[in-house]
């Protein structure tokens, strides 16, 4: 039986990402009394401090993250008695092994590990905690994106975590699992009778997954460089989406079940070779532009060097099964793009045929669902325009909408990651990827990469503040769909 945790050791807790979402959601949590009430939480880092310091740069991080009107001193405090602090570099042996030692220390339960370092030390802290007897029955891990740089690599990290953790305890974070509008469509699919018998080929001409950032490399330039949207965004967030969309329905809403049917998506994913990937493939880069107004560089100077790094990827993918057959899945994602939006968009057939005759249109009914920045879920139905209509009857489109931000605008928004750390505290890994997933994934993107090089693709130019290359706008196009702007 799982048990809470009692520990949490976070390994990079002086970080880029502790400091910005991992303190702020503990804090979150501590807020609403949701932290077990013994949770001890232990911080790696590699300088020396003492847990005083340590504590106050916790306090300092909160105070930057969090928005006044939600940080409550007694919770702040709270939340630092729970914190310690211990200085260990992962590559140096004795100081891992005094690190296992504060470990068992404090431990009195459960441990979950949380690495927030750089995926070359995954193996490495899992191997120390394992010669430390830290890795056995009541232990849990949990490991950040990117899990490797293509097939081989996650294989390496995979095999590494696992000589020490059995995979049922290893807990693999897409932070788009944590969002409430990515489990917002799992209720919308599971939840209500209306949609489902909709949810296939017979009735759906096309779905569109767009992920669109307005920001740039923002000083992350050494590791997008190496990455790129589609290993930093389509490997992992926007697969995860198509799995959750097109997943046949799990029995339940537990690990395995969910699990099982996200990887009978990706193995259903048709390889992108290379005489398509001019078809349905697009990279592009951004150039300077602007972007609401305000002037931005481009990818390049951003970076200060050449590169042939996408910051933009559209695909125009199928899922080859009985339900989803012939319907194009057009996946989109760029940084520097107009505006920040992540949403799904589901095109149904047109009616079969117009009673209406051919002066009235009518257009096919779509589905929205708007992750963000704002949830929102919107259907557009055909509707009358109001009117004598003496030359035959006028419709025009009008949208159901459920926007969640003002029907729960009394709850607070959550960061993902309070959600994450909520399950794998308690030890509940339905919203964490398993292995295979990760690794059908990458070698579904690796056949991209391949089919790129033989291809001869390059990124296309697209000046920051507008939606990708030109070759984009044209991918839908040639198959009489546009994207949804
Ligand atoms: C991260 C990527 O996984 O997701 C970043 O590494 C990206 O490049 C981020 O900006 C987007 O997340 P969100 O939650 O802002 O949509």
């Amino acid at each position: 039986m799982t048990q809470p945790a009692t520990l949490l050791v976070l390994f990079g807790a002086t970080g880029d990402l502790a400091t910005r979402m991992l303190w702020p959601s503990l804090y979150g949590l501590e807020k609403d009394g949701l932290l077990p009430a013994g949770l001890r939480i232990l911080g790696q880092g590699r300088g020396e401090q003492s847990d005083a310091d340590f504590r106050r740069l916790v306090a300092e991080a909160l105070e930057r993250r969090v928005p006044a009107e939600d940080r409550d001193p007694a919770r702040v405090q709270a939340l630092l008695e729970r914190v310690h602090y211990h200085a260990a570099r992962i590559d140096d042996t004795a100081e891992m092994s005094a690190l296992a030692e504060r470990i068992c220390a404090l431990r009195t339960g459960d441990v979950l590990y949380h690495l927030s370092t750089a995926p070359r030390f995954y193996a490495p802290i899992a191997s120390a905690l394992s010669s430390a007897g830290l890795s056995g029955p009541g232990t849990r891990i949990m490991i950040e994106k990117p899990i490797g740089h293509d097939l081989p690599s996650s294989v390496e990290i995979n095999e590494g975590v696992g000589r020490a953790f059995a995979e049922e305890r290893i807990y693999r974070t897409d932070h788009y699992l944590g969002k409430e509008g990515v489990q917002n469509l799992l209720a919308l699919r599971f939840g209500n009778a209306l949609f489902e018998p909709l949810w296939n080929a017979r009735h759906i001409a096309q779905v569109q997954i767009t992920v669109a950032e307005t920001v740039g490399v923002e000083g992350r330039g050494d590791y997008y460089d190496h990455s790129g949207a589609m290993r930093d965004m389509v490997q992992n967030h926007l697969l995860q989406l198509l799995c959750l969309f097109a997943m046949e329905p799990p029995a339940q809403f537990e690990p395995s079940s969910v699990r099982n049917e996200k990887t009978k998506v990706l193995r259903s994913l048709r390889p992108i070779t290379a005489s398509d990937a001019a078809t349905h493939s697009v990279a592009g880069q951004y150039t300077a532009g602007a972007i609401g107004g305000v002037a931005v560089p481009g990818y390049r100077e951003e970076l200060g060097r050449d590169s042939q790094t996408e910051t933009f990827v559209a695909l125009r993918s199928h899922i080859d099964n009985w339900r989803w057959s012939g319907v194009p899945f057009y996946l989109r994602t760029g940084k520097r793009l107009p505006r920040r939006s992540s949403e799904i968009y589901v095109q149904f057939h047109k009616v079969p045929h117009s009673i209406f005759g051919a002066q009235t249109k009518i257009e096919p009914n779509a589905l929205v669902i708007q992750l963000q920045p704002e949830e929102r879920i919107s259907l557009t139905l055909m509707s009358k325009m109001p009117g004598l209509d003496r030359q035959g009857l006028k419709l025009s489109e009008i949208a159901l909408d459920m926007d969640f931000h003002d029907t729960f605008a009394h709850l607070r928004k959550r960061i993902a990651y309070e959600r994450l750390y909520l399950d794998a505290i308690e030890g509940n890994g339905t919203l964490f990827v398993r292995r295979d997933e990760t690794e059908l994934a990458w070698q579904w993107i690796d056949g991209i990469f391949a089919a790129w090089r033989e291809a001869g693709t390059t990124p296309k130019s697209y000046p920051a503040g507008t939606w990708g290359p030109t070759a984009s706008i044209v991918l839908p196009e040639r198959h009489g769909h546009s994207w949804r702007e």
